[in-house]
């Protein structure tokens, strides 16, 4: 497994796998790898003859500078994982690799069609053009057969699909499901910035979300909201910012179970912001 920290030295080792006819597998991530991540490495492991993963922290998508500032990095201890998981090539630039001082300095532009005015998009201004932008950015690099993405950022992959057939990647995109801790905690590397106190209180989230998937079917979507809000607020230790349930497709507020619908959670714990998903009804 090799490391490239420039554009140069990648693409140099990706036009020897292309020259070779490999298919290439693609996982995008800003490292402090987890079990969830090392999941998507295997698949495309599994599913493609060459496995890419890049390790980001992409600035441009952060909103909040303490978040961009504390966000794990340990590119050694991904680096063992994934040379584990059979990764082929870690592309692990730095900022001024990828971006130019006019694209760090200036918003992307990119029409969501509505995805983003919602939930993440609404708590977090900026945050889609900044995911978009380096995604598009490394999909023109790398030009992947398949890459692969976490449904815990169930918004993000929503937008994800939308750009990949607006801006016409051949890319397949692969939806992988959301990894969990025993507890039922969803899989975050923002885990690791919480206290073993506080990874008891927020595994809390999950267990209100698998309730509430119990209830989907007696009450209204918006009867089920109020009980979502109404369940985390009695967990001291956490703070919800938003849930909402959405329809899968248009991320718009479900107003019956007649589409296919998702709960979608934000909460802080402590400092730490976690999200989580759960489906209802399909
Ligand atoms: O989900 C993430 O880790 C990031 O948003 C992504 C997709 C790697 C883009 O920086």
């Amino acid at each position: 497994m090799h490391i490239v920290r420039t554009v140069e030295a990648f693409q140099t080792e990706i036009s020897a796998v292309r020259s070779k006819g490999k298919t290439i597998g693609f996982v995008p991530t800003m490292g402090a790898l987890h079990t969830g991540h090392i999941s998507l490495v295997k698949r495309s492991v599994a599913e493609n003859d060459f496995t890419i993963v890049s390790i980001f922290v992409n600035p441009t998508q952060f909103n909040n500078l303490t978040d961009l500032e504390k966000y794990p990095r340990n590119l050694e201890a991904d680096a063992d994982l994934l040379m584990y998981a059979g990764c082929d090539l870690v592309f692990a630039p730095s900022i001024n690799a990828i971006y130019t001082e006019r694209e760090q300095n200036n918003r992307f532009e990119f029409d969501f069609e509505g995805l983003d005015s919602v939930m993440e998009g609404k708590f977090r201004p900026e945050h889609f053009n900044g995911v978009v932008q380096i995604i598009s950015k490394l999909f023109a690099l790398v030009q992947p057969h398949k890459s692969y993405f976490g449904e815990k950022d169930f918004q993000q992959l929503a937008i994800i699909h939308l750009m990949t057939r607006k801006m016409g990647f051949e890319t397949e995109i692969i939806d992988y499901p959301i990894v969990r801790e025993p507890s039922g905690l969803a899989m975050s590397s923002r885990n690791e910035r919480l206290t073993p106190a506080q990874r008891e209180i927020a595994s809390g989230i999950s267990k209100v979300l698998f309730q509430s998937r119990e209830l989907a079917a007696k009450i209204s979507p918006i009867e089920l909201k109020k009980w979502v809000e109404n369940e985390i607020a009695q967990i001291e230790g956490l703070q919800l910012e938003y849930f909402e349930v959405v329809d899968a497709h248009t991320l718009q507020t479900a107003n019956n179970w007649n589409g296919e619908a998702v709960g979608c959670i934000a909460v802080f714990c402590g400092v730490v912001r976690l999200i989580d998903n759960v489906r209802y009804k399909w």
